[in-house]
């Protein structure tokens, strides 16, 4: 099927499936254990209804959002993906130029394949930086005086990991470290050749940032001691305040009581997120936690969301119920596994024509202008 053809991002996450070997779309299609919360978190922004809102002149819509003393074109951004060239070879780079061409932020993960400088660079001045806090203090510090001389301006440490999350579709695959060749694997390369040759020519994907650490990874234990930390807490979120001059958001909140606490610390803004549902089955999906956030924090602290955003008009349903912006992982993966550079602008603009077909039918002008009022009662 030609990307034009494709109408949607769940048409893209076909495209996606069939030129991707299982385990590899596996790794970024997939949820915590049974999926519960991946689900809900897609199908709970279906069940929020904005209601159409006629003769008012849309011949002129503004999609820009304001966020940090900064004017971004569209209100939302690329969430951090670890990894994701495993998904589509040099998806990193792809889509952190796609971000910088349409004036969005790109957020740069530590897990990331690319190293978080030529991310950076290929930004162009729209990069910020995520950061898994480690166990290891050296290793934190380290990235973070990297980040701040790569320019990066705005920070987003994220708390949602203090345990790996279960993923059964990755036990079932029998993701290994280090990468192991097993028949079955053989057998999905032959199926997926393009993917296989891609693959080949970029060379094998690692946690870039990490490499010198990973090189002697041999279990995933070992990588989850660099990547996972059980002992981040209030106190050591409250030292990394102190210690970044720059924006700093937290990224997994989905409690009003967090959402404050961020706020009082001096914090500039939380993501509300699950992590896609990578991390739990049991959580509630994030637009469900969205209102009373809102109603704890608005106006202290920047509000941004992502989880399940697979339509345009998903983002306006988030600024109704309180957030300032949003951002979308999967979204953009599966336009670039579906088609390289043309399929993560794809997937842009699907979002894009959605947002903007969105705003004209509910007689808004603007994405600003969109708030409580949109709700349908
Ligand atoms: C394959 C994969 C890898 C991810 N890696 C990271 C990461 O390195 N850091 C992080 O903060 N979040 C990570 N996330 C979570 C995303 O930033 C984001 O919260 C999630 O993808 C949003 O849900 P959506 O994919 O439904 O849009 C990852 C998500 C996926 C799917």
């Amino acid at each position: 099927m030609r990307l034009e053809r494709a109408a949607s991002i769940d048409d893209l996450r076909l495209m996606a499936r069939r030129r991707i070997p299982r385990f590899a779309f596996d790794l970024v299609d997939g949820g915590a254990e049974n999926e519960r919360n991946m689900r809900r978190n897609s199908q709970a922004f279906q069940e929020v209804e904005l209601t159409p809102r006629y003769m008012v002149d849309v011949s002129a819509i503004d999609t820009r959002a304001r966020l940090f003393g900064k004017t971004y074109d569209l209100p939302f951004g690329m969430a951090p993906i670890g990894m994701l060239n495993a998904f589509w070879p040099n998806a990193d780079l792809t889509l952190a130029r796609l971000c910088a061409k349409e004036n969005v932020p790109y957020v740069a993960s530590s897990a990331a394949s690319t190293t978080l400088e030529e991310l950076a660079e290929a930004a162009d001045g729209n990069g910020w930086f995520q950061l898994y806090v480690s166990s290891d203090d050296t290793v934190t510090e380290g990235l973070i005086a990297r980040a701040e001389a790569a320019g990066y301006d705005t920070m987003v440490v994220t708390a949602d990991v203090p345990a790996a999350g279960k993923r059964d579709r990755d036990i079932r695959n029998q993701l290994a470290v280090p990468f192991r060749i097993t028949p079955e694997v053989l057998l999905h390369l032959a199926l997926n050749p393009r993917w296989s040759l891609e693959t080949l020519r970029h060379g094998k994907p690692n946690v870039a940032n990490y490499a010198d650490l990973l090189q002697s990874a041999t279990s995933y234990a070992d990588v989850q001691k660099t990547l996972i930390t059980p002992g981040f807490t209030w106190d050591a979120l409250e030292r990394l305040r102190d210690r970044w001059k720059g924006k700093l958001l937290v990224k997994g909140i989905l409690h009003p009581q967090d959402a404050v606490s961020c706020a009082d610390m001096g914090c500039d803004g939380i993501v509300v997120s699950n992590h896609g549902g990578r991390q739990v089955a049991f959580g509630p999906p994030t637009i469900e936690a969205l209102p009373a956030i809102a109603d704890a924090v608005t106006g202290k602290i920047g509000i941004a969301i992502d989880s399940g955003v697979r339509r345009g008009a998903d983002v306006l349903r988030a600024k109704a119920l309180g957030a300032d912006f949003v951002f979308a992982g999967r979204a953009f993966a599966y336009g670039v596994g579906a088609g390289g550079t043309p399929g993560g602008q794809r997937a842009m603009d699907i979002l894009k024509l959605e947002l903007v077909r969105a705003l004209g039918q509910l007689g808004a002008a603007s994405f600003e202008g969109v708030g409580s009022s949109a709700l349908a009662r």
